[in-house]
């Protein structure tokens, strides 16, 4: 098969968050089962590229009040998969991927419209694809555009859409007016299209077009079914229900691997443990901490988004201040939680470490530095933190929702089975409670804690296995576009 992926972020490119890592290692492992991968991305200010040569030197994507012009650069063959990027300046070219700690950018309709349109017009010129895999809001308008002013295109009459939710609280909600300055017809804005409380939201529309829809574990693919975790678009999701799957996510373990990770202090493995000390030091030196190893280290790497559970955090932060730990955090995002972080240092520099920025090497020192890895989510589509961490031999303590759920097992002392501690209130006494009988365990009893690392240090979530559940929904997909065309 030919796929084409299209997605708005990949390592190492592009990254704000999960997706990224997915489109990252997912592509490759499809293209090592023996089919033909392609990835479309926009080109940003961030995306570094060796030379680029131009395949195509002008796309013409029409706005109600001017043309665009954007160029499609060859990003080579890396790991078996060719990529390619729409480059247009005027809309990529900035200091961030979709807004600043204050807000989107105000023209994120239009820029993600002419990308879904460029990539449209691309491929065509590039060779058409069996199938496209179209990834968040932000590639929504692909599906969209396929069943309205692309339906009669020959050249994807063959050509079935999977898309696939990797977060329903991003969903690319705008005004009516925008439907017009896109050129996309009026009869869209219906209840049963994109209208969607007096706006215009792109991931209702790709939910209700693309031909199958999947989304990143099993567990999430039934929690958006619901009104607790569907932000709107339950109903739409549950009526179609026969084509929605959840495909858990997986680590890829040659970035993620305390036994050959670049970025920490000394390599360590399950049989080894020894360097995992050395970690913590670096890691403690990082912040500025004294090297006490004795001390119990928290992690947090994160987003700074309400999804992720801070306000938890805010709610027990006296307490947790008074807990015999330190809290190390690394996050960027939303002002608010900033500010918040911000004023726990001043409060209680013993207690919480915070570096307010985006930093991959932090990120992997992080993950190798602590005892405990801290994800109190509100809800998690999947989560790769906890997976990463569990390698690293750092043990989850996670809210039980989403893909935490599905990958997280609770530790049992009696049997010794189990990856991590988990608690299912979303309130500040369940972490708490959760938090403190994980401490307790790694106090009285380092050898159960061992066993405990060690559990986690054996979880294989392999890219091939995913690879193979997607090719089967790219099969479904197609015998589904095969049968509507008659
Ligand atoms: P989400 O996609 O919702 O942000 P995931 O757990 O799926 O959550 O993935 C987050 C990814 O982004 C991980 O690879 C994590 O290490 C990385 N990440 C998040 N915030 C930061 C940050 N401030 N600095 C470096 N890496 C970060
Ligand atoms: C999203 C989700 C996260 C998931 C990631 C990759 O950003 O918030 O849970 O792991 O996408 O699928």
């Amino acid at each position: 098969m030919n796929i084409a992926f299209v997605a708005s972020e990949c390592i190492p490119f592009s990254k704000t968050g999960g997706l990224a890592d997915v489109i990252g290692a997912l592509p490759p492992a499809v293209a090592s089962l023996g089919h033909q991968v392609t990835v479309f991305l926009p080109r940003y200010k961030q995306t570094k590229l060796d030379n680029p040569r131009v395949v195509i030197p002008s796309i013409t994507v029409p706005f109600d009040d001017r043309y665009r012009f954007c160029s499609v650069l060859d990003g080579g063959v890396r790991s078996g998969v060719q990529f390619y990027f729409i480059d247009y300046p005027p809309f990529f070219d900035r200091d961030a991927l979709y807004g600043t700690p204050l807000g989107d950018y105000h023209d994120n309709a239009e820029r993600f419209a002419l990308f879904c349109r460029a990539v449209l017009e691309s491929a065509k010129i590039l060779g058409t694809p069996d199938l496209l895999h179209c990834h968040d809001w932000q590639t929504a308008l692909i599906p969209i555009l396929l069943k309205t002013l692309y339906e009669e295109d020959p050249a994807f009459a063959n050509t079935p859409c999977v898309f696939t939710i990797h977060n329903i609280g991003y969903q690319g909600l705008f005004p009516p007016e925008i439907l017009p300055l896109l050129m996309l017809p009026w009869d869209l804005f219906t209840m049963s299209k994109l209208e969607f409380y007096g706006k215009v939201n792109f991931l209702k529309g790709a939910i209700t077009m693309a031909d199958y829809i999947t989304t990143v574990s099993r567990k999430y693919s039934q929690e958006i079914q619901t009104a607790e975790y569907g932000f709107g678009l339950e109903g739409v999701l549950r009526a179609r229900s026969g084509t929605v799957s959840g495909i858990l996510n997986a680590a890829n373990y040659d970035e993620w691997d305390p036994e050959n990770d670049r970025f920490i202090a000394a390599h360590y493995s399950a049989a080894d443990l020894s360097g995992k000390a050395k970690c913590k030091a670096d890691l403690l030196k990082q912040f500025g901490l004294p090297e006490n190893t004795q001390q119990l280290v928290v992690g947090m790497v994160s987003r700074f988004a309400a999804q992720k559970g801070f306000d938890l955090i805010l709610q027990t932060a006296d307490r947790l201040a008074r807990q015999e730990l330190i809290m190390v955090v690394l996050g960027s995002g939303d002002r608010d939680y900033e500010d918040l972080f911000r004023k726990l240092t001043k409060q209680y520099p013993q207690k919480f470490a915070v570096k307010i920025a985006y930093d991959n090497p932090l990120a992997h020192k992080i993950e190798a530095g602590s005892d405990i890895f801290l994800m109190p989510s509100r809800y998690e589509p999947c989560g790769l933190n906890q997976i990463y961490s569990m390698r690293y031999g750092t043990v989850p303590v996670v809210r039980a929702t989403g893909g935490l759920d599905d990958t997280v097992e609770q530790f049992d002392r009696q049997t010794l089975k189990g990856t991590g501690f988990k608690f299912k209130e979303h309130t500040g006494e369940a972490l708490l409670d959760t938090l403190q009988a994980a401490m307790a365990l790694y106090r009285s009893d380092p050898k159960a804690w061992q066993a405990l690392m060690r559990n986690g240090m054996a979880q294989e979530y392999s890219w091939i296995n995913s690879a193979r559940e997607y090719v089967k929904v790219y099969e479904r997909a197609r015998q589904l576009r095969t049968a509507a065309n008659g």
